[in-house]
């Protein structure tokens, strides 16, 4: 078969599924509103949760580094990709977390491949949760070792998992998000925690949607008092602080590890310059303000959620930045989606594979800077799409 006609079959079979992607244009920063083909709409779809990226101040650090340091960092940190900028923001991030190191990555993605396999080897075993990110996913398949799947956030299965195939292997992992980036939940981190302990596992966590907006910032570890239980943390750039790029915060010991055998840090171009130091700025902010934007966040959150029910969604109470109203189907939360964006609110659809069938959603975001009147809009959209489907007001 000629390429071209696989390709051509393969589009058709996502387009009868209702699960076509589409690439949106931006005219703006991602922030709380969001300018496309000339519209101002109110941005409920994003992972800027602080309003960083568009911040003028976080974009002159970035401008000061790039013109300090070059439009890239030219090679490998391994070869000569890394300026000082680099190690000076690893020291401050190892600071802001209580560990005892950070190593800068290219992004989360390259982050949760290279970490995983870096660690774990042919003689191990990892257990996963079954909502972890693809990268996540990705990087346990990397990995030579024996993977097992346990119900999302579900204790007693991660237990039994533990218990059936722990023994005999040399190192075991435990690998979570601490905020689940398309169910918004965090699970019991703490209680995971034991568990490793008691099984003689390391854990994994990755806070791409935690850091910058619970525990002051800190992250969702931080705000359970569980500094120092992860082997590795994981944190983002491209959420919370705006910028782009990732971390791992983790020992000493793991950073001279990665260093040696992380295959995303040894053979791909260091982070440019202008991201690291955005980035490091907006550590600065999130230091100094951290605890007023968590409470903020919680605030625009909850507005969200009693939102998105008024429209007949079901929606949990977030535990951080992320709401997610479940729709249904394709053809419905596609539907939904439309109809807020006649409203002016920017809200798209989130589809299989990134969430199971029957489970589509709008994965509702908020942003400390959406403002009072964003909020109202936010309302009225909802409102009228539950006054058009009859459904009940929430109590
Ligand atoms: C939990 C989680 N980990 C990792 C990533 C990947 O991060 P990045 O966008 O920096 O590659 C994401 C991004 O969507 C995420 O949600």
């Amino acid at each position: 078969m000629h390429l071209d006609d696989a390709i051509d079959q393969t589009l058709a079979r996502i387009d009868r599924a209702g699960l076509r992607r589409t690439l949106l244009s931006l005219d703006s920063p991602p922030g709380p509103r969001v300018v496309v083909d000339g519209r101002e709409l109110v941005n409920l779809c994003g992972n800027d949760y602080l309003g960083l990226a568009g911040d003028a101040g976080i974009i002159q650090a970035g401008i000061e580094a790039a013109q300090k340091f070059g439009a890239g960092s030219g090679a490998s940190r391994l070869v000569t990709g890394s300026p000082s900028c680099h190690g000076e923001l690893e020291d401050a991030l190892a600071r802001f977390f209580g560990t005892e190191a950070a190593l800068l990555c290219g992004s989360g993605y390259h982050a949760n491949t290279g970490l995983i396999p870096a660690l774990a080897g042919k003689n191990d075993v990892v257990f996963s949760d079954e909502l972890n990110h693809a990268s996540i996913i990705d990087g346990c398949r990397l990995s030579k070792a024996e993977r097992h799947t346990y119900r999302h956030a579900d204790i007693t299965h991660l237990e039994q998992l533990l218990t059936e195939h722990r023994d005999g292997k040399d190192l075991a992992f435990v690998v979570t998000e601490s905020v689940f980036s398309m169910d918004g939940d965090t699970p019991d981190l703490a209680a995971i925690a034991d568990l490793c302990e008691r099984h003689d596992a390391a854990l994994i966590v990755d806070e791409a949607h935690a850091v910058g907006v619970l525990g002051a910032g800190r992250g969702a570890m931080a705000a359970l008092g569980l500094t120092g239980r992860a082997a590795a943390v994981v944190g983002t750039f491209g959420k919370a602080f705006g910028s782009f790029g990732a971390f791992v915060a983790t020992s000493a010991k793991i950073r001279e590890l990665l260093i040696n055998r992380s295959r995303s840090v040894i053979f791909s171009t260091a982070l440019p310059p202008f991201a690291v130091g955005a980035a490091h700025e907006a550590l600065r902010r999130i230091e100094a303000q951290g605890a007023a934007f968590e409470t903020r966040l919680h605030e625009v959150a909850h507005e969200l959620a009693l939102a998105a029910r008024e429209a007949g969604l079901s929606v949990l109470e977030p535990a951080a930045a992320v709401v997610p109203a479940i729709v249904g189907g394709e053809a419905e939360a596609l539907a939904v989606a439309e109809k807020l964006l006649d409203a002016g609110i920017l809200a798209r659809a989130i589809r299989p594979p990134t969430v199971p069938p029957g489970s589509c959603r709008l994965r509702l975001t908020a942003c400390v800077t959406h403002s009072p009147e964003d909020l109202a809009r936010v309302h009225e959209a909802f409102g009228a799409i539950g006054r058009g489907s009859g459904a009940e007001p929430p109590d």
